[in-house]
């Protein structure tokens, strides 16, 4: 009999290829998910990929019912957990949203999986309980630092909850930091929906080369890196996927409660190379400038990924010009 998983905010960016990786697993998927920053037209394309069908409870994540009556129904093996708001700016903005929505869903999640005795958790964490670090590559045992946004609170808190709680609990969870995020899935069918102006580097350039924006600002080019300009791990959301299937393997047979683990390529790139690369691999020119430092960059991060590749024995497969090819298929394909 197959396991079945439930996916929280499945039909997000990251959520809806992870769910396509777990049918190809052999998984089973029951996703919740609010639609707050998603719709359920990518139900339709993950299953379209996938060619298998899976259930969708469009609720929130703090809607105890909702979640109740998902639980009895089902016998969940485990639990993906990436329903959150993540914008850093937005969170500045409306920090008790993110806390509201970040923490107390993780929370709500939480007290559901007690009662119906789930022990098994995956959590979406971030590089950015690192802060700013001195010499990259980070380890998972690079301290975690005092948070600069609500968002980064929000994930510090979290994994700080998810630890305690398995202290005093039968309970497993593995916290995933993700790098950066980047592409699309090949087919073009899912990739990720930025609402109003991207804050993120690679929306922004596909926009710009989509004409959607104009010009694309480089922040800063008088950092201490190769070309002035900073440097971050940049990974294919489609390989960030499958390090959720390993994970999820790995869950049921680890002899910690709670283990963390970078996802990354482990490389480091310049957005002066993100560019080249996208430019390069997709034949045209970017409008770009060079222009003021953003507050609150960091200069250079990049994972250090010895433990992530022989622990959960995952690589990531794809490079800086696959990320580029599938982030400008994915753009054409917007709006068809
Ligand atoms: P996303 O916004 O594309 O996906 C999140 C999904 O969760 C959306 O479909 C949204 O509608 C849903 N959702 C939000 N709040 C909900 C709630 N209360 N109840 C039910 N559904 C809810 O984001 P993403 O990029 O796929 O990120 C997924 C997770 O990974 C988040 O926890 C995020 O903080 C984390 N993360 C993302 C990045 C990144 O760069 N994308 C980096 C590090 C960590
Ligand atoms: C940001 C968040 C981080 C989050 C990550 C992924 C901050 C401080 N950090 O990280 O918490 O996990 O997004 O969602 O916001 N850049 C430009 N021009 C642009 C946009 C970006 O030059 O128009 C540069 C930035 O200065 C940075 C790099 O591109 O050097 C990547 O930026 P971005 O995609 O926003 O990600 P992070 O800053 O790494």
């Amino acid at each position: 009999m197959s396991k079945t998983i439930l996916v929280t905010g499945g039909l997000g960016y990251i959520g809806s290829h992870t769910v396509v990786e777990l049918q190809a697993a052999g998984y089973d998927v029951v996703v919740i998910d609010n639609l707050n920053n998603s719709s359920q037209e990518v139900k339709t394309r993950i299953e379209e990929i996938s060619g298998q069908s899976f259930e969708l409870t469009v609720a929130d994540v703090n809607d105890n019912a909702a979640l109740e009556e998902l639980f009895a129904k089902y016998n969940f093996e485990g639990v993906i957990h990436f329903a959150a708001h993540k914008a850093v700016g937005e969170s500045v903005d409306y920090p008790v949203m993110y806390y509201q929505n970040n923490v107390s869903g993780l929370i709500s999640l939480l007290g559901v999986m007690e009662k119906h005795a789930v022990s098994n958790l995956i959590f979406s964490s971030s590089c950015t309980v690192y802060g700013e670090t001195k010499n990259p590559p980070v380890t998972e045992q690079t301290p975690i630092q005092k948070a600069e946004s609500p968002y980064g609170t929000s994930k510090i808190l979290c994994e700080e909850i998810i630890t305690d709680y398995a202290k005093h609990k039968d309970f497993k969870s593995i916290l995933l930091r993700y790098f950066n995020p980047v592409g699309a899935h090949p087919s073009s069918k899912i990739g990720e929906l930025p609402l109003g102006v991207p804050n993120n580097l690679v929306p922004y350039i596909t926009q710009t080369a989509a004409g959607i924006r104009e010009q694309l600002t480089v922040f800063g080019d008088d950092y201490n890196t190769e070309d002035g300009t900073c440097i971050r791990d940049y990974i294919h959301v489609l390989d960030l996927a499958k390090a959720h299937v390993k994970a999820l393997s790995y869950c049921d047979k680890m002899a910690e409660r709670v283990d963390v683990f970078n996802v990354g390529t482990g490389n480091g790139n310049t957005v002066l190379e993100v560019i080249r690369a996208f430019e390069t691999v997709n034949n045209l020119k970017l409008n770009y400038k060079i222009g003021p430092r953003r507050g609150g960059d960091i200069e250079k991060i990049f994972a250090e990924t010895t433990k992530v590749n022989d622990v959960l024995g995952w690589t990531a497969q794809y490079d800086i010009k696959d990320m580029m090819q599938h982030a400008w298929a994915w753009q054409q394909g917007l709006g068809e």
